[in-house]
Parts: structure tokens; C-alpha cells; sequence
């Protein structure tokens, strides 16, 4: 019989325990997934009592679950439970210890740390579980693992001590780095599309590829999140994360084997291959903007300079994208909330009949992360029947991810990555040298724009972002694919 797993989450009482990882943890559970004899422990400083913790969860559950049925839940949710204590000092956490003794008596479970708590305390948390040696599982025993949620650090300095903090007390395969954009279906779907069909991999070189955009575009403000976000800002919260990470994954090499290692290797490679921009291209090279109506959020600076918006080139120097510009581009209270990689190809160099000026559009390869998923591949078709000559038009072929698989096909990134996590799959967590080298990276550009004498760019909520984004692409013909487009 397998030994029963304990997954302590330390910030319980926050969003990410009710919208995420109890709606993942609840689906993983009817799926048969969770290993028998699971228990969920909420750690906060709030005094709740079981019920009230769970009843205040089931309310998520009923509104971010599909298909959410109270007979399933009632079962899942015997096994949470809520321990109040203060995860900042070893006294504080007192009462988790004692739910530890009489928990592990009969038998030693193996157990997750999840940290989804304020930054400032995971070098707390991190060196209390390694002092009390709480952070030593045992070989062939029972096994301890540390998922630590993002923000991973505010720059590189800061990233790198936590890293060191983290790697006295646990051991590198204990260590899972968050970036929850790796966990959802369509990310990963991007190797199998590249790599499982003969058409594409060729093509995906500097030979055949014009340019690359990436677009995390989110309609939601800021909201009540302002005093985290006017510390953070755009260039931190997604583009050192998030768009770098799906950016690697759509540009790396084939890994050799199909292992943790080499998949990891293959991302870092492609970050490591960045070329920063330097002080005098920096402006060329980035636009940010901030919303109408920001500075007015509560807890956000009223002169706030924070960026809601940027859109970001970068050059890989390798020998597979050498020349070919990647444009990302990120930010609250746009038009829609959408994320898509473009993968745009050249025009084809010469064509044996006459074509209008300005040409038809070169192929465009749409792979829709989120919302309404799928892929979509324009090409040129001539128009039948025209007494004119040769006439082309766009057509396109589309693959619907609803319509192949139905309509809970997709699971939340966050389930695919707690079960990652319970069997010991790192593949799609960072490892320390990535996430140091997205700072590092990041760090330049950052830096650079918070000495600029201009503020953001302002733009209307409800926009793609400033106009002023819009000719950072390279040639005339070119312009960023907004998803109306598809
Ligand atoms: C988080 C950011 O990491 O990702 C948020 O902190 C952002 O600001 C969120 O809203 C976006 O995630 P998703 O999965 O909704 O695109």
C-alpha cells in the first residue's frame, strides 16, 4: 500500500488556495488521482475552525469548478483540513508541528510544502523547515518536496538568495518552481505539434520565419491586487515569468531524451541565447503603457509609473534564430483576454503569376493558448473563377481544442503540476538556473525604464495598449495579430 501524502499549504486563507489549487486538488480527486489516504492541511493565521474553512472553499469550488457535484466534494473535503498558525516564527508554527506528531504516528506520509504565502516569508518558512529538519524525507522513505509560487524574487540579487536559502535546507529535487503558464495543455502542446508532425519542424528556423509575437493580453484591471502589482508591474509579474517561459518552450532545441533534464536544459538554452538589449537600443526595443483610470486603484501610488502594459523585443542569437525578432507583449485591461504565440513566415520569394501590390499575406501559424484554444494555419488559396487573372485569398484551417476533445477537455495548469509534484516530475518547473537567468535578462530592462524621464504611455481600458507599441515591429507590412484577427 502506497504511504499516505500530506499536502500542507502555507497562505491558505488566500485567492490562489480557493481559485486554484483546491478547485485542481477537488478535480484531481474525481479523477482517482490523488494517492489514497491525501490530506489537505490549510495553514494561515486566521481562526477558522474545519468547517468554516471548508465550507468557505466549497463556495470557490461551486463557482470555479465545472460540473461541480456536492457528493464528490463532501468526500474530498473530509480530508482538508485548517490549522491556524503563523508561519513566520518557529513558536508560530507550533501548532503545525503538533498536527505533524499526531498525523505521522501510525505512519510517516510523504508531504508537499506548498508555499503560496507573501514573498517575505518563504526565506522564513524555507529556514524553519530545514532547521527543525522537517525538510528531510529519507531515501527510500517517506519523501519532502517545497513548491514555491511566484513571485520568485523582484531581481536577480533577490532570486538568487532565495535560491540559496532554498538549496541549504532542501535538495535540488525537492525544490518545485512555480510558473503556471508551463502547466496548461496548450504550452505543452506546442513540443507535440513541432515535434509529432514532419510539416513543421523544418520550418521552424530563421530560413523560413519572419518573426515571432507573443501575446499575454488579460481585460481584467488590477483590481484589488494594487498594492502588489504597483510594487511589481508588468515586466515583473509576467514577462520574467510567464512569457519567457512560453517564449523557451516554442524556441528550444529538440532535448535529446524525453527527460526532466534535458527539457529544462532546452529551455535555459534558448533564455541563455538572449540577447539583452543594450542601454542605447533599449528604447527602441521596449513600450510601456499604464491604463486610463490605474492611479485611482486603491493602494496604488496616485503618481504611479508602474506599467500595466509592455511589449518587448528580443533577439535569440543562435544558430536556429539569428535574425529573427520576438515580440512579446503583455497587459491588464486590454480588449480581451487572450494569449497566443504567432509564428509569422516569410513571403514566399517569387511567385510564377502576377500578384497584387503589397502581395498576398505570408502563412501565419496561430497557436491560441487561452481562451477558446486551438491552432490556426492561414495560407494563400486563388479565388475560383475570376476573369481577372490570378486572384489569392487568406483561407485558413483551424483546430478547436473543445471541438476534438469536448468541452472539459483541458484542465486547469494547476492540476497537471500538483500531480507533477506528487509523483516527482519536475519537467515543467523551473530550475535555479532559468529563473536566474530570466532576471538577469529582465533585470537590464527593468532598471533602464524605471530612469526614464517619460511615464507609460497612457491607454484606454478596453485597448490592444498604446498606439505608440505599434511600430517597435520591424517592417511596414508587419503589425501586431490581435485574436480579432483570427
Ligand atoms: C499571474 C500574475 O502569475 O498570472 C497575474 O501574477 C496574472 O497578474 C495571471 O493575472 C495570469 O494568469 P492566467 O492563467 O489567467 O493567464
Amino acid at each position: 500500500m502506497s504511504r499516505p501524502l500530506h499536502l500542507i499549504i502555507f497562505g491558505a486563507s488566500g485567492d490562489l488556495t480557493a481559485r486554484k489549487l483546491i478547485p485542481a486538488l477537488f478535480n484531481l480527486f474525481r479523477k482517482g488521482r490523488l494517492p489514497d489516504r491525501t490530506r489537505v492541511v490549510g495553514i494561515s493565521r486566521r481562526p477558522f475552525r474545519h468547517d468554516q474553512f471548508r465550507e468557505q472553499l466549497a463556495e470557490a469550488c461551486r463557482r470555479f469548478v465545472l460540473d461541480f457535484d456536492p457528493v464528490s466534494w463532501s468526500e474530498f473535503a473530509s480530508a482538508v483540513e485548517y490549522v491556524a498558525a503563523d508561519a513566520s516564527s518557529r513558536e508560530g508554527l507550533q501548532p503545525l508541528f503538533e498536527w505533524f506528531e499526531g498525523a505521522d504516528r501510525d505512519q510517516p506520509a510523504d508531504r508537499i510544502y506548498y508555499l503560496s504565502v507573501k514573498p517575505e516569508l518563504y526565506e522564513p518558512i524555507v529556514t524553519i523547515l530545514g532547521e527543525t529538519r522537517l525538510s528531510r524525507g529519507s531515501p527510500a522513505g517517506p519523501f519532502r518536496r517545497i513548491v514555491v509560487e511566484k513571485p520568485f524574487g523582484r531581481d536577480l540579487a533577490t532570486a538568487q538568495r532565495l535560491n540559496q536559502c532554498l538549496h541549504q535546507h532542501f535538495d535540488s529535487d525537492q525544490v518545485y518552481r512555480i510558473d503556471h503558464y508551463l502547466g496548461k495543455e496548450t504550452v505543452q502542446n506546442i513540443l507535440a505539434f513541432r515535434f509529432g508532425n514532419t510539416l513543421f519542424e523544418p520550418l521552424w528556423h530563421r530560413q523560413y520565419v519572419d518573426h515571432i509575437q507573443i501575446t499575454a493580453a488579460e481585460s481584467a484591471t488590477v483590481d484589488d491586487r494594487g498594492e502588489f502589482y504597483d510594487h511589481s508591474g508588468v515586466l515583473r509579474d509576467m514577462f520574467q515569468s510567464h512569457l519567457l517561459q512560453v517564449m523557451a518552450m516554442t524556441l528550444l532545441e529538440k532535448p535529446r531524451r524525453w527527460s526532466a533534464e534535458d527539457l529544462r536544459n532546452a529551455r535555459r538554452d534558448v533564455l541563455e541565447a538572449v540577447v539583452v538589449p543594450s542601454a542605447a537600443e533599449m528604447k527602441r526595443c521596449v513600450v510601456l503603457g499604464q491604463y486610463a483610470g490605474y492611479r485611482q486603484t486603491p493602494r496604488v501610488n496616485p503618481q504611479s509609473r508602474t506599467p500595466t502594459f509592455a511589449a518587448l523585443r528580443l533577439c535569440i542569437d543562435n544558430d536556429r534564430w539569428h535574425g529573427v525578432p520576438v515580440y512579446l507583449r503583455s497587459g491588464k485591461a486590454m480588449k480581451t483576454r487572450v494569449s497566443e504565440v504567432v509564428i509569422q513566415f516569410i513571403r514566399p520569394v517569387r511567385m510564377p503569376f502576377p500578384v497584387p501590390t503589397g502581395g498576398p499575406e505570408a502563412n501565419r501559424l496561430t497557436l491560441r493558448l487561452q481562451p477558446r484554444e486551438g491552432i490556426c494555419l492561414s495560407f494563400v488559396v486563388k479565388e475560383p473563377d475570376t476573369t481577372d487573372g490570378t486572384r489569392l485569398r487568406v483561407s485558413k484551417l483551424t483546430f478547436d481544442y473543445e471541438k476534438e476533445f469536448g468541452r472539459a477537455a483541458l484542465p486547469e495548469a494547476y492540476e497537471r503540476l500538483l500531480l507533477d509534484v506528487i509523483h516527482g516530475d519536475p519537467s515543467l518547473f523551473m530550475r535555479r538556473d532559468a529563473i536566474e537567468r530570466s532576471w538577469e535578462i529582465m533585470d537590464p530592462i527593468i532598471q533602464a525604464t524605471e530612469s526614464w524621464d517619460e511615464p507609460p504611455f497612457e491607454y484606454p481600458v478596453g485597448s490592444w495598449g498604446p498606439p505608440q507599441a505599434e511600430p517597435m515591429l520591424q517592417s511596414e507590412h508587419d503589425h501586431w495579430q490581435n485574436p480579432e484577427d483570427l
